[in-house]
């Protein structure tokens, strides 16, 4: 697999983005407003959460991530403070991060803030293409690791839903997770349970975490292994 140029010069794994600053969490409100069936967040999430969303992961034996609707980037400042030094193409490594953002100016914050991963401007839905566009071919094994994502599930339709989730789980390489939040709130909606049934269709393994409560809504973590 040959990987793609980098996509910005080379820079130490640090990761100096700011946190939910009042301009970003601004543009996030105000993109909900615009669109609260894509955005279905008020607020950017927690870093807690984005913490939670990781647990356990060993970066160092991955190689490639897409993280599907990074939002202002709190999964994406999680995954970038556990992987190793050097470990993205566009520091000298091997790893890609390609994040898949579908709102314009969401997608060109992240951007800014995030210059050393690829951001995507994009639909989740295209994740096949995308992936076989960067090198990641999907050959009916998946050559990506971990499949990340902050969508707001139970906003889409039963279709779009399922597209997005098998497109997943055909990226992923055998024994490769899927990571993703829900609401208890959520619950409530019909689609967070079709979201539930298409899961454990789709991987071997469905575990459901313990309660975040340091974040707004209180959410909880899937991970589903392929
Ligand atoms: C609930 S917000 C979460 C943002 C961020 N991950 C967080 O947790 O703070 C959902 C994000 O997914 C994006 N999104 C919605 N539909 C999408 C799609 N089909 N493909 C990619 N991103 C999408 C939204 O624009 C928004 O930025």
């Amino acid at each position: 697999m040959k990987p793609s140029p980098p996509t910005a010069p080379s820079a130490p794994n640090t990761v100096e983005a700011p946190r939910g600053t009042v301009s970003t969490r601004a543009a996030f409100l105000r993109e909900f407003i615009k669109a609260p069936g894509v955005v279905a967040a008020v607020a950017p999430s927690s870093a807690a959460l984005g913490r939670a969303m990781i647990a356990g992961i060993d970066f160092s034996k991955a190689s490639a991530v897409v993280e599907f609707g990074p939002g202002t980037g709190t999964f994406t400042r999680a995954v970038l403070g556990a992987l190793p030094p050097k470990w993205l193409v566009s520091q000298g490594g091997r790893g890609r991060l390609i994040a898949i953002e579908y709102n314009g100016p969401i997608a060109e914050i992240c951007r800014q803030n995030f210059p050393q991963i690829t951001l995507k401007h994009d639909t989740a839905a295209n994740v096949i293409k995308i992936c076989a566009d960067e090198g990641l071919g999907v050959d009916g094994r998946g050559g990506v690791d971990y499949v990340v994502s902050g969508l707001g599930w139970p906003s889409f339709s039963d279709e779009l839903r399922t597209t997005m989730l098998e497109g997943a789980a055909a990226v992923l390489r055998p024994g490769g997770e899927f990571r993703t939040f829900g609401y208890h709130v959520g619950l409530l909606m019909r689609g967070a349970w079709h979201f539930r049934r298409e899961v454990r269709r789709l991987f071997k393994t469905v575990e459901i975490g313990r309660v975040v409560w340091g974040n707004l809504p209180p959410a909880f973590v899937y991970r589903c292994v392929k």
